[in-house]
C-alpha cells in the first residue's frame, strides 16, 4: 500500500492507494474517515486500484480553508485524481455524505466516471428542519467537543443486529467519531445543509449505477434508495440484510461481493 499526502486546492489530502486494476475511489461518510473501509479493502484490492482519501478535515487530512460542501469536496477529489495522474474514467463509491459527494462529482465531471455506487445515501437535499438541526448539531459539537456525538451516533448508524452482536464495532465507530475535530464536524454539517438536490437530475445519469441500501438503515428511508434505483436509467439496487447505515462495516462480505460483481459485469 502506498500512503500519500497530496497538496490540492490549498489543502493536503491523505490518501491510501492499493491494489491493481481499474480505479475505484471510496469516499467515506460523516463524521468518519478512510479507515471505515478497512474491512473491504483487501478483497477489493485484488481486482481494483483503490483510491481511499481522508476527506479534508477528517482522519489525517487537515481542515481546509473552504466550506466543507459536497460540491467543494467533489471539485477537490477531481483535482486529487489529476494530481495522482488518474485521468481515465474511474468508478466512485460513496457512503452517505460520500454519496452526496459522488453525485456532485458526477454532476461536475461526468466524463471522469464510468460507474457510480451510491451506498446508504440519498439524492434529495435537506428540508428546512433538517438544515436547522444541522446548525444546532454544529453549534453543539463546537461547544462540547465530540464526546456526546461519539456516544450517541453509533446507535443511529448501526443496525439493531450489529448493536447486539458486534459491541467491538460500536466501540470502533465511537472512537473514530471521537477522534475527529469538532471544527471539521461542524463545517461538514453546515456544508451538507447546503448540498444540491439531485432528485430531478437522476434521469440524466447514463453510467451504470448501483444503489446499496441497508435493511435497517435508520438514517436513509428505503423509499429514497428505491427512488434512485427507479429514476436512474441504468441502475440496479441491492438491499443488504442485517445492515444499518454502515453496510461496508456491518456486512463486509456481502458488500464486497455486490460491488465486485457490479463492477466486473460493467467492465
Ligand atoms: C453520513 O453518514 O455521512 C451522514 O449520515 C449523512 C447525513 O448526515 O446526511
Amino acid at each position: 500500500m502506498s500512503v500519500k499526502a497530496i497538496q490540492v486546492n490549498n489543502t493536503s489530502i491523505h490518501v491510501d492507494l492499493l491494489g491493481s486494476g481499474p480505479s475505484l475511489m471510496l469516499v467515506h461518510g460523516f463524521p468518519l474517515d478512510r479507515t471505515m473501509w478497512a474491512d473491504v479493502t483487501n478483497v477489493l484490492a485484488q481486482s481494483f486500484q483503490l483510491v481511499i482519501p481522508d476527506l479534508p478535515g477528517f482522519g489525517a487530512s487537515p481542515l481546509p480553508p473552504w466550506p466543507l460542501t459536497p460540491a467543494n469536496y467533489a471539485q477537490t477529489l477531481a483535482l486529487l485524481l489529476t494530481e495522482l495522474k488518474i485521468t481515465s474514467p474511474i468508478a466512485i463509491c460513496g457512503l452517505s455524505m460520500g454519496g452526496y459527494i459522488a453525485l456532485e462529482f458526477w454532476h461536475q465531471h461526468p466524463q471522469r466516471l464510468n460507474a457510480l455506487i451510491l451506498t446508504n445515501t440519498k439524492a434529495s437535499a435537506d428540508s428546512p428542519d433538517a438544515r436547522d438541526n444541522r446548525e444546532q448539531a454544529a453549534q453543539k459539537v463546537l461547544a462540547n467537543g465530540t464526546t456526546d456525538l461519539a456516544r450517541s451516533m453509533p446507535e443511529k448508524l448501526l443496525s439493531e443486529k450489529s448493536l447486539a452482536q458486534s459491541p467491538e464495532l460500536k466501540v470502533r465507530i465511537s472512537e473514530m467519531i471521537e477522534h475527529q475535530s469538532p471544527e471539521s464536524i461542524a463545517a461538514a454539517s453546515r456544508g451538507m445543509a447546503q448540498r444540491h438536490d439531485f432528485t430531478d437530475r437522476l434521469d440524466n445519469i447514463s453510467i451504470p449505477t448501483l444503489v446499496i441500501a441497508g435493511e435497517d438503515d435508520k438514517l436513509i428511508p428505503l423509499d429514497e434508495s428505491k427512488r434512485m434505483d427507479h429514476m436512474i436509467p441504468n441502475a440496479s439496487m441491492k438491499l443488504i440484510s442485517a445492515a444499518g447505515h454502515l453496510s461496508p462495516l456491518e456486512q463486509p462480505t456481502v458488500f464486497t461481493q455486490t460491488v465486485s460483481q457490479f463492477l466486473s459485469s460493467h467492465a
